[in-house]
């Protein structure tokens, strides 16, 4: 696996890869207002060899003074359980410690089995539930965090 930090050249795949994992995506404007960012990054995972070398997924994270927040995550579907999100997440940490990140968090939909059943397996703990955060569906919002 290949890391990158990505920029416009990559938001159209990332944004092909966001419309096949939620059933809310972020429009593209979201993508590219994070590219501008200087507290934002854009990670990007590409097989090492073959297929184009194209992306197969991304994770976006700011780092806010010794904090490291998650902001989105996604895997194309035909590349998922085989340890992209867990590398992307390496690489993230790795990133965020040398900004002097200590902490990082994220928020969770409960019902999204996998990327909880990913977190846990990161360590992220339950830090406090957000009642009726995501304004699409009125869930709650569980929003975990972990040590670096
Ligand atoms: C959640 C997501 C990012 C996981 O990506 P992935 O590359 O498939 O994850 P990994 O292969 O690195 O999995 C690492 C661990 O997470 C857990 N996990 C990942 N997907 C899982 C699933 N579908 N069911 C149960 N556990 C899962 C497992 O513990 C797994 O380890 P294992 O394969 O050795 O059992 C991917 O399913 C996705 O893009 N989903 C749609 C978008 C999304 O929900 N993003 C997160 C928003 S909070």
């Amino acid at each position: 696996m290949a890391f990158a930090l990505a920029g416009p050249a990559d938001l159209a795949a990332i944004v092909a890869i966001e419309a096949r994992s939620f059933p809310f995506p972020w429009p593209p404007e979201f993508f590219l207002a994070e590219f501008g960012q200087p507290h934002s990054t854009t990670i990007v995972a590409r097989p090492a060899v073959g297929e184009d070398h194209q992306i197969i997924g991304y994770l976006i994270f700011w780092t806010l003074f010794d904090e490291m927040h998650i902001l989105n995550l996604a895997v194309h579907p035909s590349y998922r359980r085989r340890g992209v999100a867990r590398q992307l997440f390496t690489e993230a940490i790795r990133r965020a410690r040398s900004r002097g990140c200590q902490t990082a968090w994220l928020e969770v939909r409960p019902s999204n089995e996998a990327a909880r059943q990913l977190y846990q397996s990161l360590g992220f703990q339950l830090l406090m539930t957000r009642k009726r955060y995501y304004d699409d569906t009125g869930e709650d919002a569980l929003i975990l965090t972990r040590q670096l």
